[in-house]
């Protein structure tokens, strides 16, 4: 059992501490409560080690604005742009971003339009489901896109990737299996045969653009394999666990379904809250570079700071009324769920589409979604990165009565 201290005095000998204990991920928000009400930061020691958890929204602003105070290297193992501080962190972002531009995100919309249809057909046929496969297609699907692996490929990718995840995680102290470390090798074997392929033949897509780069001597071959396979690290299950809470959101509030339905320009702030309200990646990273202080707690040099995002976003000082999922809160999208400063989420413009594309579509289509009596929700219980969501979201759904002829209840 891990031991909480912080000051002033805490008593948190009630809860279990072990972030890696499936209680702890089941439930972690009563344990972020406990943190909320005690402190801005705590200081946690587990076993031998001490960690050091910002829970405060502008806390966790300062240590993810701080890069020379906080640094991002809490791994050399992987050459991952996250894991990387100023200069070489900025200069490979600079050159990534010129790959990662507005304009080429917006070209995705059709494509990705396209994709959320055809998966979205399969859940109608079924009256609803769990929908665990299609929020894990659809975003292993996305990234597929921008790379330009055909769909064929998608269920190797899911696999591939979420191994490769398994393998992050094995450096933070989870279990990884063989398999997964297998999964992560052939997954960068693919993608040097795609990346490969680019230098000979001109294709459309942010992969070949990446290699471009890489040709015009802006990014290393190293980093830009290391990067195309982390795309998948950063932006598969994430987004699969976003779009899990918004439907977990919508199935079980009638009402809010009802009045998106009648007004969906609401679901671009219906995004936005459901990012706030259902932290994906629930804590970060840092290491202290030098003895430092924040808020009001000594932080000595080389100490493990996590940054508690879904604590930030439940900061009453900078959110009202934190617990309450609002509609068209005016402050949603200030959300820490991205992350803050250098780090933040490359791939947020994308992220956001996929869920609007994917709400919007999903609004139109049915006249109601509830979750499935017979099956609960089953939440996200030995995740590598801290994730929280849904290992399974069993819904029934109504589709709307003109596509209830094409998608017929099966009997
Ligand atoms: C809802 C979905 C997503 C969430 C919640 C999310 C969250 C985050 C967070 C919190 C960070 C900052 C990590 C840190 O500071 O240590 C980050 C960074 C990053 N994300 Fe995402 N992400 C999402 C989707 C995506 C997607 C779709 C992609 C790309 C396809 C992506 C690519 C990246 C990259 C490349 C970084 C590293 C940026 C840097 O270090 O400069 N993410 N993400």
């Amino acid at each position: 059992m891990l031991r909480a201290e912080s000051s002033p005095v805490l008593r948190a000998q009630d809860l279990d501490w072990n972030l890696l204990n499936p209680a702890f991920q089941r439930d972690p928000y009563q344990h972020y409560r406990w943190e909320r009400d005690h402190g801005a930061v705590h200081v946690l020691s587990a076993g031998d080690h001490t960690y050091y958890r910002i829970i405060g929204y502008d806390e966790i602003v300062t240590v993810l604005t701080d890069t020379q105070t906080f640094s991002s290297r809490t791994t050399n193992e992987l050459g991952w742009l996250v894991f990387r501080d100023p200069p070489e962190h900025d200069k490979l972002r600079q050159a990534i971003a010129k790959a990662f531009t507005p304009r080429a995100i917006a070209v995705l919309d059709a494509p990705v339009a396209e994709i959320v249809t055809d998966l979205w057909n399969h859940v109608l046929a079924d009256h609803g489901g769990d929908l665990h496969e299609f929020c894990n297609l659809l975003p292993v699907s996305v990234i597929s896109l921008i790379l330009g692996i055909p769909v064929s490929r998608r269920q190797d990718m899911s696999r591939w990737s979420l191994q490769s995840l398994e393998v992050l995680g094995s450096m933070f102290g989870f279990p990884v299996s063989s398999e997964a470390k297998q999964g992560s090798a052939e997954l960068v074997d693919y993608l040097k045969g795609l990346l490969d392929s680019y230098r000979h033949r001109p294709a459309d897509n942010i992969g070949a653009h990446l290699v471009t780069l890489s040709m015009q001597g802006e990014i290393s071959e190293k980093d830009l394999l290391a990067f195309a396979q982390f795309l998948f690290v950063a932006g598969h299950e994430t987004t699969m666990h976003s779009l899990l809470g918004g439907f977990g959101i919508l199935a079980q509030d009638q009402a809010l379904f009802s009045r998106i339905k009648e007004q969906p320009e609401l679901i671009k702030v219906f995004v936005e809250e459901v990012l706030r309200y259902r932290t994906t990646i629930q804590a970060i990273a840092r290491i202290s570079t030098r003895d430092t202080e924040i808020g009001g707690v000594k932080i000595p040099k080389g100490a493990v700071v996590i940054p508690v995002l879904a604590n930030g976003n439940l900061d009453s000082k900078k959110f009202e009324g934190p617990e309450t999922f609002v509609l068209g809160r005016p402050n949603a999208n200030q959300h820490l769920t991205f992350g803050k400063g250098i780090h933040t989420c490359i791939g947020a413009p994308l992220a956001r589409r996929e869920m609007q594309l994917t709400f919007e579509h999903a609004i139109k289509t049915i006249k109601s979604i509830t979750l499935d009596p017979l099956r609960p929700p089953i939440p996200h219980i030995g995740g590598s990165t801290n994730e929280y969501g849904f290992d399974s979201l069993s819904v029934k759904i109504e589709p709307m009565p003109t596509l209830d002829l094409i998608f017929p209840r099966a009997t």
